[in-house]
């Protein structure tokens, strides 16, 4: 069943670790990318998944910590629990700062909350079933560090939002979170290939995650732009505009061009695992 993934001469392997950070939101405007509630909320659904969601990635891999045969991938396991859990409270933060600033994000946190806790916690499964449910989920997991690696490596490279006058608090939170992103990006997937690697269950893992996610992304921006009084007052008097600064076009561009460098990136990864199996 173990399948080794790490080498251990290998020159790029970082030893994972969680690191200490602290954010002041005392000072985030409420349309953090200036005059751009749209793309704001777009992002802002992040900070309304990630603090269940990445507590979810947590219990489940503690769960499957005692399944790993192979130390330094318990090793990793063990960073990226520690990665995951400071990502949770850090936009956790954010939510606090939505919560106490006019936008009531509980009727869609307690969705999200049950989604996590309920369909996908744990059902008290015993013995071989139990241990099924840890390596479905791990697999779920994987499939969801394919978006949290592609999203960190395009917010990284995201000049546009820096030309757009994008807060500078928001963006230093994205970015570290983007970093440990894409230096932990593949340690779901060795986990999964460690402890199963079946190819049907990694297809349908990654459609469920693909339409989980996008149903889960939609429903947070409608809830957000119905949320922001701003935006309502703004609308009822008929005077949302656009905001120069920030160009969907330059977004969209960086966001295919993301995809293709990672597409790339995985296939010479995939030619090497292959040459040197
Ligand atoms: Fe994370
Ligand atoms: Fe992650």
């Amino acid at each position: 069943m173990p399948t080794e993934h790490h080498d251990p001469g290998e020159p790029d392997r970082v030893a994972l670790h969680a690191r200490n950070v602290s954010f002041d939101w005392s000072e985030l405007p409420r349309h953090w990318i200036p005059g751009e509630p749209f793309a704001t909320h777009l992002i802002n659904v992040l900070h309304l998944l990630l603090p269940e969601g990445e507590r979810w990635f947590c219990h489940v891999f503690k769960q499957a910590l005692p399944l790993i045969r192979d130390e330094q991938l318990a090793e990793d396991v063990r960073g990226f629990i520690g990665q995951e859990a400071v990502h949770a409270e850090s936009h956790q933060g954010v939510l606090d700062h939505f919560d106490a600033h006019g936008t009531d994000t509980r009727p869609y946190v307690q969705q999200i909350s049950w989604l996590f806790g309920k369909v996908l916690g744990d059902r008290g499964y015993a013995g071989k079933q139990g241990q099924e449910w840890i390596v479905e989920r791990v697999a779920l997991i994987a499939a969801i560090e394919h978006f949290t690696a592609f999203l960190g490596q395009w917010v990284l490279d995201a000049r546009e939002l820096d030309e757009a006058g994008a807060d500078p608090t928001m963006l230093d939170l994205l970015r570290w979170h983007g970093a440990e992103e894409v230096e932990h990006r593949s340690v779901a997937f060795d986990l999964y290939a460690h402890v199963d690697g079946g190819y049907a269950r990694r297809c349908r893992t990654m459609v469920v995650a693909i339409a989980v996610l996008a149903i889960m992304w939609v429903r947070g921006v409608r809830f957000l732009m119905a949320a922001d009084p701003v935006l309502r007052r703004r609308l009822a008097a008929g005077t949302v505009g656009h905001a120069e600064r920030f160009s969907w076009e330059r977004t969209t561009e960086s966001l295919l061009e993301t995809y293709a460098r990672a597409r790339r990136a995985f296939h010479s990864q995939f030619s090497l695992r292959e040459v040197t199996a």
